[in-house]
C-alpha cells in the first residue's frame, strides 16, 4: 500500500462507470465503487435498490461481491464515488466487509467530477473491526 496522492486514474473511471449503471429508483442516490485486487484485476459495482428497501445493495458490496465471485480474495485500493461534497464514506455495514477482504486497504472517497479525493483506509475507516477468532 503506497501514500500516492491521487488514485489511479483507471479506478476512478471504473467507479464513475459503475456510478452511471447504479439502479437508485428509491433514493436518487448513485454510488460507484472500484477496486483493485492483488493481482491487477480490477472489479467494479454500483448500488443496487429494490422495491423491498431493506433488500438494497450497497456499491461497495457489489465491487467485494465481484472480486469474490471472480476467485479474488483481497484487494489493495478501493475508489468510491459519489456527487456529493465531500463525497461519501462507506456505510457501518459495507466497512465490515471491506474489512473481509482487506483490512489494510486504501480507500478514496472521490466525487463524481473527480475533482474531490479524500484519502482514508479500512483501518481508518473501522477500527477494532471484529475478526473471526483464530
Ligand atoms: N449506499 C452505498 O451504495 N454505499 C454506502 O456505503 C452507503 C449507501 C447506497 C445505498 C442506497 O442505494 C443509497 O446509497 C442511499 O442510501
Amino acid at each position: 500500500m503506497g501514500q500516492d496522492a491521487s488514485p489511479p486514474a483507471g479506478l476512478v473511471a471504473a467507479a464513475q462507470r459503475a456510478y452511471h449503471n447504479a439502479y437508485a429508483p428509491y433514493s436518487s442516490f448513485r454510488v460507484g465503487a472500484a477496486l483493485l485486487a492483488d493481482d491487477g484485476r480490477v472489479f467494479a459495482g454500483a448500488n443496487v435498490e429494490n422495491a423491498s428497501y431493506g433488500l438494497s445493495r450497497c456499491a461497495e458490496q457489489s465491487a467485494v461481491q465481484a472480486l469474490a465471485s471472480e476467485g479474488g480474495r483481497t484487494f489493495e485500493t478501493l475508489v468510491v464515488v459519489t456527487d456529493c461534497d465531500p463525497p461519501a464514506a462507506p456505510c457501518g455495514a459495507c466497512r465490515q466487509i471491506l474489512v473481509e477482504f482487506a483490512p489494510n486497504a486504501t480507500v478514496w472517497l472521490v466525487s463524481l467530477s473527480g475533482h474531490q479525493q479524500l484519502r482514508t483506509s479500512v483501518a481508518e475507516l473501522l477500527p477494532g473491526a471484529f475478526r473471526f477468532p483464530a
